[in-house]
């Protein structure tokens, strides 16, 4: 199974890498590996945990950055509504606005996760869209002005929601539709795109690996960010490899705040 992972060199014959050095790999799920020295990438940690680089200053934290800035393209004064708040990308596209000075309504499953978004993150406004029957209501009632911007990391239900809460020229960054992706045909929505019409909205799907350009300007806001105290997360690990499976169809069932990780050994 591939994923990105952190582990530690045990022996190489490569001068440039000794026991104990860091690396990154996308080797996935395994114990131990062998492999040349350039198929892995040495990891500086600059004071941070090392499994941060999976989450917070990793590939989901870039891919927070890159949708809400560039692709979102955030402006003053936006209305950021953000759902799978409480995860490892949610939980940073939460931070980010509120960092720039935005109202954030956000959307997590479950009274533990919304308390997270609002105490720890800074949301504004949070859905426990598990206990709201009308989620498109629940986001009119938080946002009655209205959202400029959608981050949406979940799809159906909370795309439909979205679309019928924008403003004329709202933007939305397509960045997962975690609710579609098991499921033989969409069931539960968008119903209503034709809004995307009628209001002028601008919906734009992202891949983060092509957007890698923009990870040297992230890691500098984030140094500054994190440096000035500013930067909060947190992960849910499972132990040992046969845990995988379990950590892995573990985030369908919403078993993770922040970051899912395994550790392997
Ligand atoms: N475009 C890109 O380049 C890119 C890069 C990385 C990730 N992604 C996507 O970004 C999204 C977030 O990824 P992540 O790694 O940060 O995961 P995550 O949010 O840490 O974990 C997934 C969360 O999704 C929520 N969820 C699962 N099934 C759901 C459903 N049916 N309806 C609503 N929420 C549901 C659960 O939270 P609740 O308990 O709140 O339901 C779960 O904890 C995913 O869709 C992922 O595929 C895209």
């Amino acid at each position: 199974m591939q994923g990105d992972a952190i582990g530690e060199v045990v022996l190489s014959n490569d001068p440039s890498f000794k026991p104990g050095d860091l690396v990154q790999s996308m080797f996935g799920w395994r114990e131990a590996f062998n492999a040349s020295a350039n198929k892995v990438r040495k990891l500086e940690t600059h004071g941070l945990p090392a499994e941060a680089f999976l989450g917070v200053a990793g590939v989901p934290g870039l891919t927070a950055y890159v949708g809400l800035l560039h692709i979102a393209g955030l402006r003053e004064g936006d209305v950021v509504f953000v759902s799978g708040a409480a995860g490892a990308v949610g939980s940073m596209v939460c931070q980010i606005a509120k960092l720039k000075g935005h109202k954030v309504i956000a959307s997590a499953g479950g009274t533990e996760k919304a308390a997270f978004v609002r105490n720890e993150l800074g949301a504004d406004e949070t859905i426990d869209y598990k206990a709201v029957a009308d989620l498109t209501g629940a986001v009119a009632m938080a946002a009655p002005e209205g959202i400029d911007v959608y981050f949406d990391n979940v799809g159906g239900d909370h795309l439909d929601a979205a679309l019928a809460n924008a403003k004329t020229f709202g933007r939305f960054a397509l960045c997962g539709m975690i609710s579609e992706y098991n499921v033989a045909s969409p069931q539960n929505g968008p119903r209503n795109l034709l809004m995307a019409v009628t209001k002028s909205l601008r919906l734009q799907g992202f891949v983060v690996l092509n957007h890698l350009n923009l990870q040297p300007a992230f890691a500098k806001d984030l140094a500054t960010w994190h440096a000035a105290g500013k930067i909060k997360w947190r992960q849910t690990v499972f132990h040992g490899v046969e845990q995988a499976p379990n950590a892995f169809l573990g985030l369908f069932k919403g078993k993770n705040i922040g970051k899912m990780l395994v550790k392997l050994s």
